[in-house]
């Protein structure tokens, strides 16, 4: 073998029986070999496990796929590039020109984006009311057929906790699919809800370091079998190493989960104590107009925390540029602290009544909590308000 061959060629290290790598190994490889073209056949078939091409599958993201499907308690999963393109590849696979579907003014901007521009040019029609209007929900799934409804809880920015088992029981009473963007909760809550389709961005808790972007849909079998053929068209799986990273992330998820979420209650407890807030929005506040609710339906409120500055737009500018140890940005669930004031940044595509409705005001700041230590963390928030 000459040298350039060689290099092409290299030799095969793969450990031997019995001797196994406790952590599995990366499979940066686009292609999977097979000795003769009828075992290529069987397994492009189905007939036989294995893996061919890297845009249909990968081992390395497979195994994440199999670890989320089991923690949100389904039967699998399709792992991809980012949350959005999640949400987006699951739209498109579940519906078709005709169809409407049911959304909510509380729903994730890039998400409403998706809905109302992107579904609407293939002839996807939609709804979209407040979470909190359950009877509106009952009305426009009763007066039209609606292919699904798309929720979240709890919703972005200012933590409404929307309800799962009602917004379930209506959508399969009405005959739509319930599509949940569990984002927020993670993947360790409301998989006792018969909830049909969820989808994650992995970029927030699940890799938990907020250096890698990934997203997931998580399903029963049926229903990823029919999403997988669309999916694999689109072209936009998980890129190996990124779940790799993703899994390594995991291991750690309970324990961020819960310590984040401790933080958060402190954090949340301090500022509905302040004089320059007005009101603070966390689910694990019993001033929370939802609380009962998320106490029945979440075993964690988790880390987002928002509030209103009495003074308004300015204040909350200049307490979110006065903080030190929060990175002024977007996103949430990673180990650092994040400040985002969302009305400067989102939300122009509403309405004045709909923006009254979403509940984000002129004074109304987003913190995602981290897990530094908490005096430290509270400290910071007494300087900026100061
Ligand atoms: C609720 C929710 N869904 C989806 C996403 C999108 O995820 P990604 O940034 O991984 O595309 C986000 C991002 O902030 C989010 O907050």
């Amino acid at each position: 073998m000459k040298k350039p061959t060689l290099v092409n060629h290299p030799p095969d290290v793969a450990p031997p029986p019995g001797n196994q790598p406790v952590i599995a190994p990366i499979y940066q490889s686009v292609k999977f070999e097979f000795e003769s073209i009828d075992d290529t056949l069987r397994m492009l078939r189905g007939e036989t496990p294995g893996y061919f091409y890297m845009r249909a599958s990968n081992p390395t993201t497979r195994q994440l796929e199999l670890t989320l499907a089991s923690l949100q308690g389904r039967d699998d999963c399709l792992a991809t590039a980012s949350g959005v393109n999640a949400i987006a590849q699951a739209l498109i696979a579940l519906t078709r020109a005709g169809d409407h579907v049911l959304c909510f003014i509380e729903t994730y901007g890039p998400t409403r984006n998706i809905i109302r521009r992107l579904l609407a040019r293939f002839g996807v029609e939609h709804t979209m009311l407040s979470v909190e209007d359950l009877a509106g929900v009952e009305n426009v799934l009763a007066s039209r057929p609606t292919r699904l409804v798309l929720f979240e809880s709890p919703t972005n920015p200012v933590t409404k906790v929307a309800d799962v088992g009602r917004l379930v029981e209506l959508a399969h009473r009405h005959g739509a699919l319930a599509v949940m963007d569990n984002t927020f909760a993670g993947f360790h809550q409301h998989g006792e809800f018969d909830v049909d389709v969820f989808v994650h961005s992995l970029t927030k808790y699940a890799s938990g370091t907020g250096d890698v972007m990934g997203g997931a849909v998580i399903a029963r079998q049926e229903l990823i079998d029919g999403m997988r053929p669309d999916f694999s068209v689109l072209g936009a799986l998980l890129d190996p190493h990124a779940a790799f990273l993703i899994q390594r992330g995991l291991k750690t998820y309970f324990v961020r989960y819960s310590a984040q979420t401790a933080n958060a209650q402190k954090v949340a407890e301090f500022l509905e104590a302040h004089p320059a807030v007005s009101r603070c929005h966390y689910p694990g506040l019993p001033s929370h107009p939802h609380f009962a609710l998320a106490r029945k339906q979440m075993k964690e409120a988790g880390t987002v925390v928002s509030f209103d500055l009495r003074d308004g737009s300015e204040a909350a500018r200049r307490f979110s540029e006065s903080l030190k140890l929060f990175a002024l940005t977007a996103s949430l669930g990673s180990t650092e602290s994040l400040v985002m004031p969302p009305q400067l940044v989102g939300g122009r595509d509403f309405t004045p009544e709909q923006a009254r409705q979403s509940g984000v005001g002129p004074g109304t700041v987003r913190l995602s909590i981290g897990l530094e230590d908490v005096d430290d963390l509270i400290a910071d928030i007494g300087q900026a308000l100061n």
